[in-house]
């Protein structure tokens, strides 16, 4: 008779083979490099003007322009793009949301180029490979929210990220393709850089805005949404970097094209970091809705020890839970795929671990990461962090009691939810994540630290 657990097991194959069905109905997963969005992601090429011209970039934007709010806001919907920043939201919806604000008070585009989640390596590669896409984008996206200018918010330490924007910016002013009469459209937008200090907690979007204000970047309460009460007291949508530098693509090629690639509510290409225990670490544009095996094997030449050595990945960046070997043999890389398997999409940053990680080690060492990066206004957070990574710490060595593993879920329960802004629920996931699949691991360290104090002991005895 089949255990329920293993009647589980089975139940959760079968919606994975089931999916991987579907996709292989909508699209190949192989994308070929004509599909390939971002045609200068490694920087052989001239990231300026004139060789982003030459990719196709500022062509036709003047029309896309004319065409105004609601026809890009449209083709944004039927492309079925959502935000590329983390948490997944549909970007044509969200880019609606400033139309609500009917008074005279100027709408801005605040794009978040402060890539700070660990393992997330994607942003910057546009930056600094291909920003007239992004400023690009801005225009394009500024339009569809009737924007008046967007905000750059660029992490301090991406020095030539940084540089290569400014020039990009100023490229494009002396073309007429922002500013006054943006590509002789009438219609008039300003793009701004501004440069951060580095702290992870900018990176939420409330914190952002504040910080662009010049004050601490610690995130506001909400309601009001940004939308409504956002930067300088006005209507603002942030967004990410690529969910921006995408948009003038989709608009050339239409929504249609860009709803081709991936499964139904996952559609696009995507842009995955791939890090850790892989023979390739790389950037690389591909579908969405890949199978995670695939994009390892196909751009990251494998699993260093070959696939079997694969101890777990965690999918999305940092915050969202690892997933052991089993699931990861056939798990699909888009939302959907990873929420059913109780992890996420996240940012797209793919860490890999092998056989010789020590993964309690390595979640401890995220616990850490949030500790530090806490704001500390919410008690949960700022407090709790503090004692998981306490906790983690004592895990790491063996130095606890079994029963406090499900006490240190209960704590991790404790903060999911209850706080301001998402940094609590990133904290809590990884630790999550570690006890849903790692607990055996947990309780052998345990064991074997409790067996070498009792050798110890007897060692004294006897001695
Ligand atoms: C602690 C924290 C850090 C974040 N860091 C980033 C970041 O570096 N870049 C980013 O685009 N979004 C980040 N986000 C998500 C943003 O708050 C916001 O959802 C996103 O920029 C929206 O863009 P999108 O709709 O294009 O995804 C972070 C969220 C939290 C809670
Ligand atoms: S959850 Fe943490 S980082 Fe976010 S506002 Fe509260 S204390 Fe600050």
């Amino acid at each position: 008779m089949l255990s329920l657990h293993s009647t589980r097991r089975a139940a959760a194959q079968a919606t994975r083979l089931a999916a991987c069905v579907s996709t292989a109905a909508r699209s190949s997963s192989t994308l070929q490099d004509s599909d390939r969005i971002f045609q200068n992601l490694y920087g052989k090429h001239d990231w300026g003007l004139k060789g982003a011209m030459k990719r196709g970039t500022w062509y036709k934007t003047k029309d896309i322009v004319l065409k105004g709010d609601d026809f890009i806001l449209e083709e944004v919907k039927k492309s079925g793009l959502r935000g590329r920043g983390g948490a997944g939201f549909p970007s044509g919806l969200k880019w609606s949301f400033m139309k609500g604000a009917t008074d005279d008070r100027p709408k801005y585009l605040v794009v978040n180029a402060d890539e700070g989640e660990p393992g997330t390596c994607k942003d910057r590669e546009i930056m600094r490979h291909d920003p007239h896409m992004l400023i690009e984008g801005c225009l394009v996206a500024g339009r569809a929210m009737n924007a008046r200018a967007a905000y750059i918010y660029i992490r301090g330490e991406f020095f030539q990220e940084a540089s290569n924007l400014q020039v990009a910016i100023n490229e494009a002013y002396d073309a007429g393709l922002i500013g006054k009469n943006a590509c002789g459209s009438g219609y008039d937008f300003d793009v701004y850089l501004f440069r951060g200090a580095g702290a992870y907690i900018c990176g939420e979007e409330t914190a952002l805005i504040e910080s662009l204000e010049g004050k601490t970047g610690k995130p506001r309460l909400k309601p009001p949404f940004p939308a409504n009460v956002g930067l300088f007291g006005c209507p603002t949508t942030v967004a990410n970097v690529e969910t921006v530098a995408v948009a003038p693509t989709i608009l050339r090629r239409g929504g249609d094209w860009f709803a081709g690639f991936g499964r139904k509510r996952n559609e696009g290409t995507k842009l995955f970091a791939i890090s850790g225990n892989v023979n390739n670490p790389c950037v690389v544009e591909e579908s969405m809705s890949i199978t995670l095996r695939e994009l390892i094997d196909k751009h990251c030449g494998g699993v260093t020890g070959g696939w079997d050595n694969l101890l777990g990945v965690i999918p999305g960046g940092s915050s969202v839970p690892v997933l052991p070997k089993h699931i990861c043999d056939d798990v699909l890389m888009d939302f959907d795929a990873l929420a059913a398997e109780k992890s996420g999409l996240g940012t797209a940053a793919v860490i890999v671990m092998d056989k010789s990680q020590d993964i309690i080690d390595c979640i401890a060492r995220l616990s850490d990461f949030y500790v530090h990066e806490s704001c500390g206004q919410c008690t949960p957070c700022r407090e709790g962090t503090t004692w998981l990574a306490k906790v983690m710490h004592r895990f790491v060595r063996g130095d606890a009691d079994k029963e406090e593993i499900d006490m240190l879920y209960e704590l991790t329960r404790q903060i999911e939810g209850h706080t301001i802004c998402a940094l609590g629920d990133a904290a809590a996931w990884p630790v999550q994540g570690l006890i849903r699949h790692f607990r055996p691991e947990i309780e052998a360290r345990i064991d074997a630290y409790n067996k070498s104090k009792a050798d110890a002991i007897l060692d004294a005895a006897t001695a």
